[in-house]
């Protein structure tokens, strides 16, 4: 038996752009360094919002699990953050809503012409430089945009909320998902939605699980992009 076609929660379907997952930044042809992001909420969260109805190109990383597949999505693929930054910039000006999940390196191995392709265990311990990555996220604010641009704060539940709230700010976003340090590898999440306005909104008291918060999420976001659209009125020509 089929499943019953999606169907939009109201209005025409919006174009959603998610990321999920890591990125993995080569020291050498062989390693890299990565972070211990799955991807899993993040592919969750595409999967809610086709579910309403709603186009969405998933710009995931690498060792995630694939997504189902559905008709209202495009999956693409990155490794580092400069892959992911080249689809941000190619993708964003298409799309309605950002939802920035993927765990983006804040530093990256500094590599060369000269640098050996493969280092050997012969030549002793390296010493490996880092640069900064830039905060893509933060990038994106500076564009010419009227759509809703969401982001993930992920932060030890002691300090979470005042951390998320700085990340806000500083990245000039509309809401940021504020989840404790411990989500990371748990099947249950404790996020809280910290809008630009001071208010915040939560699924329930509890933590629930990463399918049930997608859910949740989708319906938060798709509420407030409309209401910000509604507030800003029609495009003026
Ligand atoms: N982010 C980004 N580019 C980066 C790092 C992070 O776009 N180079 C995005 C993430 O996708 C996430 C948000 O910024 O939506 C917060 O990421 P996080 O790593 O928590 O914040 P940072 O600004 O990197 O701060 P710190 O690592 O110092 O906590």
């Amino acid at each position: 038996m089929s499943s019953p076609p999606p169907t939009s929660s109201s209005g025409n379907p919006l174009r959603f752009l998610v990321t999920a997952g890591p990125t993995w930044e080569p020291v050498d042809e062989v390693r890299f360094l990565g972070n211990r992001s799955s991807g899993r909420l993040g592919a969750a969260i595409a999967e809610a919002l086709a579910a309403r109805g709603h186009r969405i190109t998933l710009l995931r990383g690498p060792a995630t699990t694939d997504p189902a597949p559905s008709p209202h999505q495009t999956d693409l693929r990155f490794q580092t953050a400069a892959e992911l930054e080249e689809l941000l910039a190619r993708h964003w000006p298409a799309h309605d809503v950002l939802i920035m999940a993927a765990a983006v390196a804040d530093f990256r191995p500094i590599r060369q012409a000269g640098s050996p392709r493969k280092i050997r265990r012969r030549d002793g311990p390296p010493s490996i430089e880092l640069e900064p990555v830039p905060d893509l996220l933060a990038g994106l604010a500076s564009i010419d945009h009227p759509g809703t641009r969401i982001g993930f704060a992920l932060e030890p539940a002691e300090d979470l909320e005042a951390a998320a709230l700085r990340k806000l700010a500083a990245k000039t976003l509309h809401a940021i998902v504020a989840n404790p340090l411990e989500t990371m590898e748990a099947d249950g999440i404790d996020g809280t939605l910290l809008h630009a306005d001071g208010t915040s909104t939560r699924p329930g008291p509890e933590p629930v699980t990463k399918s049930a918060f997608a859910g949740w999420l989708a319906d938060e976001v798709i509420d407030l992009h409309r209401r910000r659209i509604t507030a800003s009125g029609p495009p003026t020509a």
